[in-house]
């Protein structure tokens, strides 16, 4: 039996990062050695995208969005696209659609953790990039991978994005009877200025328990993003790299010790 972390990169907030966290992070324990599969959950694409499969965003049925919704008809093997540092389960037009079908399901929320455990590859990490809205697709995100990496930007608006956030997922562990952990915080595209110096000091109070990394805004992590890889494949070392290392090897250290199972 394989060894498996799920890790799901949330915050409902919109463009603080998660899908640059997402797939730097991947990247970062894919140099690592360690055997990925992003999933991306988001209807937009943009971790698709930002891994240069946009063939797949744009291809006919079957796609995730069948697999979620008709388990039944569509298996893991059919879906998954490889690339250079990991293997992907594609977003595609058809999940805008998912909210609304996943709703009228008795199990919609369970749907994701069903695929993945049909997965058969001894992947060390799942790694989901989430929707910037709460919902089932990130209910499907939750249920599958409880383990959340949480980026944030180091402005005001992230208190109350947090707040919400954790209120939810208390809620969702209640009525699913699931634990979900906090195991990253990624205060991200932090810039010189007096509210991200008080805002860290924040996130130091509010979530003492939570490891949490510091990453600045770079553009060259937009550059990765454009090329289809992330920073570590692209041949760039920027001082961010050493970062993400640090989150990847945290959850190394994290998953290393306590033995998960599918
Ligand atoms: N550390 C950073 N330095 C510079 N640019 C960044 C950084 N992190 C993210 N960005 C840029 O900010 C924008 C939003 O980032 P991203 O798409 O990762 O956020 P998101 O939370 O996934 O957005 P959404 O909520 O729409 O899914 C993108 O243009 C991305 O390239
Ligand atoms: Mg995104």
């Amino acid at each position: 039996m394989a060894r498996l972390a799920r890790l799901c990169v949330t915050n409902q907030k919109g463009g603080v990062g998660k899908t640059t966290v997402a797939i730097t992070l991947a990247g970062a324990l894919s140099q690592r050695n360690r055997n990925v599969l992003f999933v991306d959950l988001d209807p937009q694409g943009n971790g698709t995208e930002g891994l240069g499969l946009t063939d797949a965003y744009d291809a006919a049925p079957p796609t995730l969005f069948d697999a979620l919704v008709d388990d039944s008809s569509v298996s893991f093997d059919e879906l998954v696209w490889h690339h250079d540092e990991m293997d992907v389960l594609p977003s595609n037009i058809d999940m805008t659609a998912a909210e609304a079908s996943l709703l009228q399901l008795d199990d919609g929320e369970r749907r994701l953790a069903k695929l993945l455990d049909t997965a058969d590859y001894g992947y060390d990490y799942v790694i989901v990039d989430c929707p910037p809205h709460l919902g089932m697709l990130t209910d499907n995100a939750l249920y599958a991978a409880p383990n959340l990496v949480i980026p944030a930007l180091a402005e005001s608006t992230s208190k109350r994005s947090l707040e919400l956030l954790f209120d939810y997922t208390r809620a969702f562990e209640m009525e699913h009877d699931v634990q979900i952990d906090a195991k990253s915080l990624v205060v991200n595209r932090i810039e010189n200025t007096g509210e991200a110096t008080e805002m860290l000091e924040w996130f130091e109070e509010a979530v003492p328990d939570v490891p949490t990394f510091e990453v600045r805004k770079r553009v060259a992590l937009q550059r990765a993003f454009s090329s289809g890889r992330s920073i570590f494949a692209a041949d760039e070392e920027i001082d961010m790299c050493e970062r993400f290392r640090a989150v990847a090897a945290s959850l190394d250290e994290e998953f290393s010790t306590t033995e998960m199972t599918v």
